[in-house]
């Protein structure tokens, strides 16, 4: 089979440009294992698994493949740094990060030669972490499942592509090989997906919950800030309707409860949370009331995604799973990306190179 080489797939070793990014609760080691022995870039989620549940999911995703992989961590927990440290001695090949990254935690990981991609949302984030070290970036437009900002891929991608040397890695919206087609054909170094990840065999959502994400249309996702006071893309159900109709007080409460079952399925101490919860604020410039509702996401999104509950649950959810009907293996979802993209390019190198195309 043919391949596409990248300055991603040159930057991170791996076989195709296509990269499953970290899902709380979703990106665990089958995913991520499938996603690498297929020849893609994937990255456990961290920011729902205790230290101990991180090291342990290391060990079990170098247990399933020996590709290189990544890990998706929060800079402003507590333990960050300690996280960083881990990933260091276990020679982890992709540091990725949710919101705002901090410097220190880059420079402390590019000196152990890990490779350190952040997430990001706006073109003057992208500039700050390329300025810091970063060796790329993946840049998220609004269609884009989870926390998500209010610019479209098309627009977002060329603003980030203008102002960055790094390599781009484009997310949001992406499923199909077109999609890689164009992102390459923007100047990206590849695409990252959510959601078609979170639809195939070896994502551990519960058949039922993957069920409803397939019987979703294209409008069928709202962008809500009533789970966690920051926008995010969820599937549009019932108990969203009740978030968004619920008031200040009652939704204070519910976060409030949700922070104390966080706190005891963790195993984290009160102080620990609320030094977490200071540290998020400080970074994130966000209101106390923001910062207790923080704990919704994590316990909502388990509810629905690990437990399937989809009734006590939130599904975060991109507008593309409007688009996707089926459930592939991650090997079948990225061969056929690739070979598309491929003929994709050739096809559109053909125009350029006959006569009929040439209008006087
Ligand atoms: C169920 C779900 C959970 C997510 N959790 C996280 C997370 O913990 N950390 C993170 O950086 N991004 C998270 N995201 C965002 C994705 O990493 C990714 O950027 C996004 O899904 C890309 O858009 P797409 O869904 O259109 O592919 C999540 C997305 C989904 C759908």
């Amino acid at each position: 089979m043919s391949v596409l080489t990248t300055p991603l797939t040159e930057l991170v070793g791996v076989r195709h440009p296509v990269v499953q990014t970290g899902m709380g609760w979703v990106a665990g080691p089958r995913l991520v294992a499938g996603t690498a022995n297929a020849g893609g870039l994937g990255i456990l989620a961290s920011a729902t698994m205790t230290y101990a549940e991180l090291g342990a999911a290391i060990t079990k995703t170098k247990s399933l493949t020996d590709k290189p992989f990544g890990v998706n961590i929060r800079a402003d927990a507590t333990d960050a740094r300690r996280r960083v440290d881990l990933l260091v001695r276990e020679n982890i090949r992709v540091a990725s990060f949710a919101l705002a990254p901090k410097k220190d935690l880059i420079a402390r990981l590019k000196d152990a030669g890990v490779v350190v991609i952040p997430s990001i949302g706006a073109a003057k984030h992208a500039e700050k972490v390329a300025s810091w070290g970063a060796d790329a970036v993946i840049v998220q437009g609004g269609e884009g499942g989870g926390h998500t900002g209010p610019v479209a891929t098309t627009l977002l991608l060329p603003s980030v592509l203008d102002v960055v040397d790094i390599p781009v890695v484009a997310a949001g919206g992406f499923y199909d090989g077109r999609g890689l087609a164009a992102a390459l054909a923007y100047g990206a170094a590849g695409i990252a997906m959510g959601t078609r990840f979170l639809l195939t065999q070896e994502s551990t959502v519960p058949g039922s919950v993957k069920q409803q994400y397939l019987d979703r249309g294209l409008q069928d996702t709202v962008v809500s800030r009533k789970v966690d006071g920051m926008p995010h893309r969820v599937l549009h159900t019932d108990l969203v309707d009740s978030l968004e109709r619920s008031g200040t007080l009652r939704g204070l409460f519910a976060a409030a409860r949700n922070a104390y079952r966080f706190r005891a399925m963790t195993g984290m101490t009160w102080s620990t949370l609320i030094r977490d919860g200071r540290a998020t604020k400080r970074a994130s410039d966000r209101t106390w009331q923001q910062v207790i509702m923080a704990a919704n996401t994590p316990m909502l999104l388990k509810a629905g995604l690990v437990d399937g509950n989809t009734d006590a649950g939130v599904l975060a959810s991109g507008q593309v799973v409007g688009l996707l009907d089926d459930l592939p293996s991650c090997r079948d979802l990225i061969d056929g990306i690739v070979a598309d993209a491929i003929e994709r390019i050739e096809a559109i190198a053909a125009l350029g190179a006959s006569p009929q195309s040439i209008h006087e």
